[in-house]
C-alpha cells in the first residue's frame, strides 16, 4: 500500500503533498483497522430465505447443498451452490414424527450428517418452554424430499429431568456423541452405539455447557481439519421469535458463543479459561451487527467443495419491525487463530 503510493510523488515533497499523503495514509489505515475488526455480512443469495436453526450438508452425487430448518416437519431448501438460489422443496417428515407426543407434527432444531451410510438428520419435538420434549432420527440414502424414513425416538424429557430433550447435535468421534439440552440445567451429551437411536450410556449424560436456567441452547461439537481442537459452539441470550412484541435489552438478544477443548466429550472452555459450565462464559463468534440482529441457532460444517468451514444461522433483520421472520446467514470461520473468525 505504501510503495504504490510513494510510486506515485515525487522524491522531494512539497509539504502540502506530505500532508495530504499522510491524510490519504491515516484514512487507508483506519479503513484496514475497520474492515480487519468488522464482521463481514452473510456471503449473498439467502437473505431472503426464512429458516430457524438451520443446518447443512452436501451430497456429491445430487451436487447439491441441503439446509434443514425448524417447524413444517424439518423444511428442506437446496441450492448447488452456497450463494443460492436456494429452493423449498418440501420436508424431511411431512407428516410429522412418529413419536408419541402431541407436538410431534412441528418438529425443530435439524442436525444433518452422513452416519454409516446414510444421510441422517436428528429433530427435536417440543413446545416452547415445555421439558416434555424427545429427540428423534429419520435417515435418506440422498437427503432428498420422500426419501427419508423415520426411525422414531433416540431420547426423552420430563419435568423431573434436569436437562431438556431438544437441540440435537451429533459427531462421529471414536463412537458417536449426541449433545442436547437447553435452559435447565444445561447441555449434556451421551454415547450412542452400535446404531444411530442406541443410547450406550445414561442419561443426562456428561455437563458440557450451561445450567442454573441460563439462556444457553443449541450446543454444536465440531473439529476443524486445521486445528487439534474440538470446539463447542451454542447460542446465548434471548431469540426473537416470530410474533412476538418486544426486543429483549440490548445485549440482551442470541449470540454464538465457542468454548474449546481436546475431546468431543469436553471440557471445554472459554478464551478466558472457565469451562463453559459455569456462569457467563463462553467466546463471542457472532452476536448483533449492521443489519444481522440476534444470529445463533447455528450449525458448523466442513464444505467438501471449497475446504472452508462454513457457519450458518438464523438472525432478524435489524430493519425489520418486531416480530418479523429470521432469515438464513452463512459465513465461512477461519480457525487460524486457534480460535473461530467469521470471515468472507
Ligand atoms: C429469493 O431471491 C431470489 C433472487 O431474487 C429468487 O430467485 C428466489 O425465488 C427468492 N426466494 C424466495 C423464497 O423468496
Ligand atoms: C403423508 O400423509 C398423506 C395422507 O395420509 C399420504 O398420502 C402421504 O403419502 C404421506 N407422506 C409421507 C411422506 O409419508
Ligand atoms: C401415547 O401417549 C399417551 C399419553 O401419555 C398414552 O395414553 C398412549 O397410550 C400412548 N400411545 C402409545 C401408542 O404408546
Amino acid at each position: 500500500m505504501y510503495s504504490e503510493l510513494g510510486s506515485q510523488g515525487s522524491h522531494i515533497l512539497h509539504p502540502l503533498r506530505a500532508i495530504m499523503k499522510l491524510r490519504v495514509l491515516a484514512s487507508l489505515f483506519a479503513l484496514c483497522v475497520a474492515f480487519v475488526g468488522a464482521t463481514p455480512n452473510p456471503i449473498s443469495g439467502s437473505d431472503n430465505i426464512s429458516v430457524r436453526d438451520p443446518a447443512i450438508w452436501y451430497n456429491p452425487d445430487t451436487r447439491k447443498y441441503y439446509v434443514f430448518s425448524t417447524d413444517d416437519g424439518i423444511k428442506i431448501f437446496t441450492a448447488t451452490a452456497l450463494t443460492g438460489p436456494w429452493t423449498r422443496s418440501g420436508s424431511v417428515l411431512p407428516n410429522g414424527s412418529s413419536i408419541n407426543l402431541s407436538s410431534n407434527q412441528g418438529l425443530w432444531a435439524p442436525d444433518v450428517n452422513y452416519i454409516q451410510g446414510l444421510y441422517t438428520v436428528y429433530y427435536s419435538v417440543s413446545i416452547i418452554g415445555s421439558q416434555n420434549s424427545a429427540i428423534g432420527v429419520a435417515t435418506s440414502p440422498s437427503m432428498e424430499p420422500g426419501t427419508w424414513t423415520d426411525l422414531g425416538q433416540v431420547i426423552r424429557s420430563s419435568p423431573s429431568d434436569v436437562f431438556n430433550a431438544i437441540d440435537p447435535n451429533i459427531i462421529d468421534d471414536n463412537g458417536l456423541k449426541l449433545s442436547f439440552g437447553s435452559y435447565w440445567q444445561g447441555m449434556y451429551q451421551i454415547g450412542l452405539w452400535p446404531g444411530v437411536k442406541d443410547q450406550a450410556s445414561a442419561l443426562p449424560g456428561t455437563h458440557l455447557a450451561g445450567g442454573n436456567g441460563r439462556a444457553a441452547e443449541g450446543g454444536f461439537v465440531y473439529k476443524p481439519a486445521s486445528s487439534q481442537y474440538f470446539f463447542m459452539f451454542f447460542s446465548a441470550g434471548i431469540t426473537p421469535l416470530a410474533g412476538s412484541t418486544s426486543r429483549p435489552a440490548a445485549g440482551q438478544e442470541y449470540k454464538v458463543l465457542v468454548g474449546r477443548g481436546a475431546s468431543a466429550m469436553g471440557p471445554f472452555y472459554g478464551q478466558l479459561g472457565n469451562q463453559l459450565t459455569q456462569d457467563n462464559t463462553g467466546t463471542l463468534v457472532l452476536g448483533s451487527h449492521d443489519n444481522i440482529y440476534a444470529p445463533g441457532g447455528q450449525s458448523i460444517f466442513r464444505d467438501p467443495v471449497s475446504g472452508r468451514d462454513v457457519i450458518v444461522y438464523h438472525y432478524v433483520r435489524n430493519s425489520d419491525p418486531n416480530g418479523s421472520p429470521s432469515y438464513l446467514g452463512i459465513n465461512y470461520l477461519d480457525f487460524s487463530s486457534g480460535w473461530p473468525v467469521v470471515v468472507s
